[in-house]
């Protein structure tokens, strides 16, 4: 019996196998375990004759029973780190990481290029109140502009009385900059705007960059060098033609919109060129004009001794158009491999 078992020991190929050979022979049912019991029915010295021979054979199936366990164990742990073997020339996989938003990059972009002509960056809230969004802007409770900016109103006034609402534009931030600065002013006001619109061209929130000038002798030539300027230095490239159309803001006299000369190259708009040339075309990028003297009164400053421009450029537009993009929407969906295919992540 006990080669039988030391045999069977020697061939359990399991850790599992194994202990059933031990319970088999060790267990309280086993069979050396049965012998070791017949011990207590016999004489002394009957027990002292048989003891040493079944006591021999217990240490010895023991001992078969630890040295394989110690193999069996051992060539589990080699299977095991066999199996997790790390391969360190495959490529390393990048954890996803963010990456800054085009519509960011490009206010970062503005910041830096009107710094160097020599505006401030100032901000206002998005939620304002109506006499900033409209009233000093020179459209009063009457003024039929007022309807075409689809304005999202808070169902509730102020405890002062004031219609709230989410900005329809950044030219309140004009005003509060006067009010806090006076004049000579030089700043660009860059942020969200908010309108109740929404198609392939618009979202209910976009972006907008308003520029402000107020000091003496200001007049539309210096508004068109600065947006030249900008422009040429925001898309990089010289051959930046810009179009000034007659317009009417009821904040600024006399008001011109804003388009740039651009091409298609394929599904993209390039700009550059004159948009009057074969295959170009102008695009609107946003409106400006000389300061209405009335919103300067609004605002504290005195007409007579100042005059100044302003603008208000779509960012969002801007952006398209610098990086190529097509379509509005997507700036709002963040969807990460947009943003790769554009550049955009890291
Ligand atoms: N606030 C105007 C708009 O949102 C743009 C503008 C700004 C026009 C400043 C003139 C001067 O359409």
């Amino acid at each position: 019996q006990k080669d039988a078992a030391l045999a069977a020991i020697a061939d359990a190929a399991s850790l599992e196998a194994l202990d059933e050979q031990r319970v088999a022979a060790l267990g309280k049912k086993g069979w050396v375990s049965l012998a070791l019991k017949t011990l207590g029915q016999m004489s002394p010295d009957e027990r002292q004759a048989a003891a040493p021979a079944i006591q021999a054979v217990r240490a010895e199936i023991a001992e078969a029973i630890e040295a394989k366990k110690a193999s069996l164990e051992a060539a589990e742990l080699e299977a095991q780190l066999a199996s997790e073997t790390l391969d360190l020339t495959l490529p390393a996989r990048l954890a996803p990481s963010g990456s800054v938003h085009p519509v960011s990059q490009v206010m970062d972009e503005l910041a830096e290029i009107f710094a160097d002509l020599g505006f401030a960056v100032a901000t206002g809230p998005e939620i304002e109140d109506d006499w900033h969004n409209f009233t000093a802007l020179n459209m009063d409770e009457s003024h039929p502009a007022r309807a075409m900016h689809d304005t999202f109103y808070f169902p509730d006034k102020a405890a002062d009385g004031a219609s709230m609402l989410l900005r329809t534009h950044t030219s309140p931030v004009q005003i509060r900059s006067m009010k806090e600065q006076g004049a000579p002013i030089r700043i660009i006001a860059p942020g969200r705007v908010y309108r109740s619109d929404s198609d392939a061209t618009h979202t209910p929130m976009f972006h907008q960059v308003e520029g402000l000038v107020v000091d003496r002798d200001i007049h539309l030539g210096h508004l068109k060098w600065t947006l030249e300027t900008f422009f040429k230095a925001f898309f990089e490239r010289e051959d930046i033609t810009l179009r000034l159309r007659p317009s009417y803001f009821p904040f600024t006299e006399p008001s011109v919109e804003v388009d740039v000369g651009y091409s298609n190259e394929g599904n993209r708009r390039v700009v550059g060129g004159h948009g009057d040339a074969d295959g170009h075309d102008w695009m609107e990028l946003g409106g400006s004009g000389m300061v209405n003297s009335r919103v300067l009164e609004m605002a504290g400053v005195d007409p007579n001794e100042f005059q100044g421009f302003a603008f208000g450029l779509g960012i969002d537009r801007i952006a398209m158009l610098k990086y190529g993009m097509n379509d509005l929407r997507a700036f709002f969906d963040g969807d990460p491999r947009w943003l790769s295919h554009y550049g955009f992540s890291a």
